[in-house]
């Protein structure tokens, strides 16, 4: 027997939707999306009689099977999972189909939508919406069967007065034509778009302002196309930061796996409210603005989303439980790319930085053990967005790495890889399917000596085992560390020198990159706090206090606020994290800042919160304000 997904109410194992049609409208006056979701059902099974989907704040106004209107019950809201929507059907037999379509409008509440003021953009010209919807949030822009065991193929007719773009291919107008030459932020065009590939709903994206595209050039004979997406004041710079790795690391990944079969990896360059760094929506990433470091040091971020194409979009996890499928093989197989571009010293960094957020992490969990296994076993109704966190990207990253170790190297590995994209693509799996196919796989390419490796391995404590430790202490190549390591030891060395007489220099740091200062903070970090003369001297040398890349500001505040100078620089942070010209709305900045805060000045983090929490996406302000209600009764 296989458990149901714990996290939606539908029915899905007894009757599931195979294909949807979205005819929606934009409505921008009273900031809803307005429309129809018709589902092509089939049922699994003999005698089904009513389809439960998931919903969650939507207005529904009536639902038609065959142009005739139904009865339709929407249930009491549960507080994690939303209402289910309850429509009877006539007594279905196994294969049987049916359509169903719903009409419906989206409301203030709904939590995957952000419409953000025209003050909130870039070009603060126009408004602009988008949307977020994993880990369970399209049931709030779609009554649908919010699980990924289900996927779906989907066409959109979406009428909006500004361009909008989806997580699929686009059949009109155009991309390069803008707005259909009809009066921009005004007419309304029909945009339509298919997703001809079954994705998880999860994937299901849309989002509309003042943006436009630019082709990026792709090497000749391969059968996809990529670009960029952006308002037009972040078009040079996003082009610049990613044009020219984008097209590689698909280009490799399709080399390493199997050809890249989604037709379009396009990226959207999104206002600083996104609260990820990056959203695998299928044929078009979302990523955050804070990308643009000017050094091309944070383009990682893309191999991870284009990676998802494989692990994630294509095997996609079955449900909550084996979310570490889809991040632990993406982090891991990202890092592959790395290697392959820029060589294995840079796949080692990439580790080392990976290291810092899981112990992070699982110090966070201390109180809630569960949550720092690979594999949680979540209950009925429990909120997946509770356990989001580093520990399945790095320790799941870490068990592969672990098994590509013993099962004899890289080139071993990758070639069990593409069995496995070949195998499962397509497909929603848990970790035992996975478990089973990578015994398989190795029994037949190796025998049993490679049989017994795999049985050597310690499964108990790597996938359900809790605490701070991996259960093996993993070893990497710290050369592109060294330089930091070493400026780390020597203000470390000089704790005790009166801070008149230090030998430090701004050209401490010339030329590094982004990598190499987050690597230098995160290890004054870990060691005893300098002085508060000291930390104060840190950054009237290097600047930091004052950086304009949020991946140093973070560490930076993340190490000020615990050091002895923590007040001095309280104000600041807050002032950093709500900075109306660059809002640090991505969630890996904004909450561990507002943590920070709240530590050292509680009342300054509330307020700040509470005057700002509108500028933040819903989801980044729900999960700030448990962040910081946690915090309270911790601290009372
Ligand atoms: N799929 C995730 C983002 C996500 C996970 C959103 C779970 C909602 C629920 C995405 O691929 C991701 O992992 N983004 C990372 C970047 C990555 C390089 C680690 C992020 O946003 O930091
Ligand atoms: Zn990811």
């Amino acid at each position: 027997m296989t458990a149901t997904d714990p996290t939606t109410q539908s029915n899905y194992t007894r009757i599931h939707t195979e294909h949807l049609e979205l005819h929606w409208t934009l409505d921008w006056e009273r900031t809803r999306i307005l429309g129809s979701a018709t589902h092509h059902l089939k049922a699994s099974e003999d005698g089904v009689k009513e389809v439960i989907l998931d919903t969650s704040f939507l207005d529904i106004e009536k639902v038609e099977i065959g142009g005739e209107s139904v009865q339709f019950t929407l249930g009491d809201r549960h507080p994690v999972m939303g209402q289910a929507l309850t429509i009877p059907l006539s007594t279905l037999t196994k294969g049987q189909e049916v359509k169903v379509t719903i009409q419906y409008a989206t409301t203030g509440e709904c939590t995957a939508l952000q419409w953000l003021d025209k003050q909130q953009t870039a070009g603060k010209s126009h408004g602009y919406l988008f949307s977020q919807c994993q880990p369970i949030y399209a049931r709030s822009i779609a009554p649908l069967q919010d699980s990924p065991s289900v996927k779906i193929t989907y066409n959109a007719c979406v009428k909006s007065v500004l361009p909008v773009v989806m997580s699929a291919i686009r059949v009109s107008p155009p991309s390069s034509t803008r707005h259909a030459g009809k009066t921009f932020g005004a007419d309304e065009v029909e945009y339509t778009f298919k997703q001809p590939t079954p994705i998880a709903p999860y994937l299901l994206a849309i989002a509309s302002g003042n943006i436009a595209f630019k082709p990026f050039v792709v090497p000749s004979g391969v059968n996809w196309t990529s670009g960029v997406w952006t308002e037009p004041e972040m078009m040079d710079s996003s082009f610049w930061e990613f044009s020219e790795d984008t097209p590689k690391f698909v280009a490799e990944a399709e080399k390493i796996l199997i050809p890249y079969h989604w037709g379009v990896y396009d990226i959207l360059v999104l206002p600083p409210s996104f609260p990820y760094g990056g959203m695998e929506n299928a044929c078009l990433t979302f990523l955050t603005p804070t990308l643009l470091s000017g050094d091309r040091a944070l383009v990682d971020v893309i191999a991870h989303e284009l990676t998802h194409s494989y692990f994630g979009n294509g095997i996609t996890q079955k449900d909550a439980t084996a979310f570490w499928l889809n991040e632990g093989w993406t982090t891991y197989f990202e890092r592959v790319l790395q290697q392959v571009l820029h060589g294995p010293l840079a796949r080692d960094f990439s580790y080392i930085i990976g290291s810092k957020a899981l112990v992070d992490s699982l110090r966070a969990y201390e109180s809630r053990p569960k949550y720092q296994r690979l594999v949680i076993d979540f209950e009925y109704g429990e909120d997946p967005d509770d356990a989001y966190s580093s520990i399945p990207y790095e320790k799941g990253a870490n068990f592969l790495l672990y098994l590509e170790r013993q099962l004899g190297g890289l080139d071993v590995f990758l070639k069990y890889a593409q069995d496995y994209v070949k195998t499962f693509v397509g497909k929603s799996i848990g970790t035992e399917t996975w478990k089973t196919h990578l015994y398989s796989y190795f029994r037949a390419n190796g025998g049993e000596e490679k049989v017994a490796v795999l049985d050597s391995v310690n499964w108990d404590a790597w996938l359900y085992g809790e605490g701070l430790k991996l259960p093996v202490e993993m070893e990497y190549d710290t050369t592109l560390a060294t330089q930091a390591f070493e400026l780390a030891a020597r203000w470390d060395a000089s704790r005790r020198e009166n801070v008149h007489h230090l030998n430090f220099k701004e050209s401490d740091i010339a030329g590094w990159n982004t990598n190499q200062l987050i690597v230098f903070l995160e290890k004054l970090g870990s060691i005893a706090p300098l002085p508060a003369t000291h930390v104060h001297a840190l950054t009237d040398i290097y600047h930091f206090n004052e950086t304009k890349n949020a991946e140093v500001g973070l560490r930076w505040f993340e190490l000020a606020l615990i050091s002895p100078a923590a007040t001095d620089f309280a104000q600041s942070a807050a002032a950093w994290v709500v900075d109306p010209n660059s809002l640090k709305g991505r969630m890996k900045f904004c909450r561990p800042v507002f943590r920070c805060i709240f530590k050292v000045d509680p009342r300054l983090a509330t307020k700040t919160f509470e005057e700002n929490k509108t500028a933040f996406h819903p989801i980044a302000r729900k999960l700030i304000a448990k962040d910081l209600n946690v915090a309270e009764v911790k601290g009372a």
